[in-house]
């Protein structure tokens, strides 16, 4: 044979064009648990986004006043879903900082249901309300998923640090609540499951420096680049564009480096710059169709979603990879 070589790589290209194409690893995130679906950042939501699927549970977290890692999105008890130890709903503008409340005292809230009258509630007509659930610590919701066995075996964490650099008595200080945080995931043994997103970049920071393996995602909206407080003092209008700003900020790290922006912020050549320097883009907050399809059409590494159903059915679509249902389909 004249080009052996050639005619083997012709027939390895036919055996290839044959196979079926690996699939893609796409991340889907339930955002704040999904809270389209079920009460935000409780157990409750978790557990049916393990039951329905995903790969990670996004949720955010404040420290209280004895030092407890808490998940909250909100650095103040919300009167949109927060009632109190009678059932009755919180007055507006009347909730206390986490901060300055103790476990047990946080714990005497219910977070389980949307206040129907207010907007925000109105937002998520499908949310199942679950009266009774409380505000939970990060450790419970690592020994619930520890309990859910090879259901939740491979679910990942995306833990943002809620901290408000503009409101500094708000919340506690970046130092101690990320190594609270460290603390939190060390004991639990989950550090290979972990991602630690944040728009505070001070936190990512921190991260780099004492736990350089972690996965950290640099959070960014119009709001925040605009304000150097909130990227570690960087001037954003120094750079030529977020990827560069985000190479800047991380700098030369050991773990992943993942850039999270607000998905109506993305462009084509934005998600190009970000992945050719090494960063995966996972834009969020993405509930409209339209929207994921066009995202993934343009190449983002996943989506953060209040409604995992629904991303979770166009990545079947797809051929994409799916996460393993934790609960078999009745
Ligand atoms: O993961 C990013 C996303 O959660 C940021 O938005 O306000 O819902 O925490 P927020
Ligand atoms: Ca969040």
């Amino acid at each position: 044979m004249k080009y052996p070589l050639l005619a083997a790589a012709l027939l390895i290209a036919g055996c290839a064009a044959v196979l079926p194409k690996a699939k893609q690893h796409f991340d889907l995130e339930a955002h704040r648990g999904g809270r389209g679906l079920a009460p935000e950042n409780t157990l409750a939501a978790f557990s049916k986004a393990i039951d329905l699927g995903v790969n990670t549970l996004e949720l955010d977290i404040g420290l209280t006043a004895d030092g407890v890692v808490v998940i909250s999105h909100d650095t103040t008890l919300n009167p949109d879903h927060t009632r109190d130890a009678n059932g009755a709903w919180l007055a507006p503008q009347s909730g206390a900082t986490v901060r300055s409340l103790t476990l047990a005292q946080i714990q005497g809230y219910d977070v389980g249901r949307l206040n129907p009258a207010s907007n925000y509630g109105k937002q998520f007509a499908l949310q199942i309300p679950q009266d009774g659930e409380r505000i939970p610590t990060l450790a419970a919701l690592f020994d619930h998923v520890r309990a859910r066995g090879a259901a939740a075996a491979t679910v990942r964490f995306n833990i943002e640090t809620k901290i408000d650099p503009a409101k500094p008595d708000e919340t506690a200080a970046p130092e101690p609540m990320v190594r609270a945080l460290l603390a939190e995931i060390d004991k639990a043994q989950m550090g290979g499951r972990v991602t630690v997103q944040s728009f505070d970049w001070r936190t990512l920071a921190l991260v780099g420096q004492l736990a350089p393996q972690l996965p950290r995602a640099y959070l960014s909206s119009a709001r925040t680049l605009k304000d150097s407080r909130w990227t570690a003092g960087l001037d954003s209008t120094n750079f030529t564009s977020t990827p560069q700003l985000v190479k800047a900020a991380s700098g030369k790290s050991a773990g992943p480096v993942i850039w999270s922006p607000a998905y109506n912020d993305l462009t084509p050549a934005a998600i190009k710059e970000a992945q050719g320097l090494g960063f995966k883009v996972l834009p969020w907050t993405v509930n409209q169709r339209a929207d994921m399809l066009r995202l993934m059409d343009w190449g983002v590494d996943g989506i953060i979603t209040d409604y995992p159903d629904v991303l979770r059915d166009l990545m079947r679509e797809r051929g994409l990879s799916l996460p393993p249902p934790g609960k078999a389909a009745s």
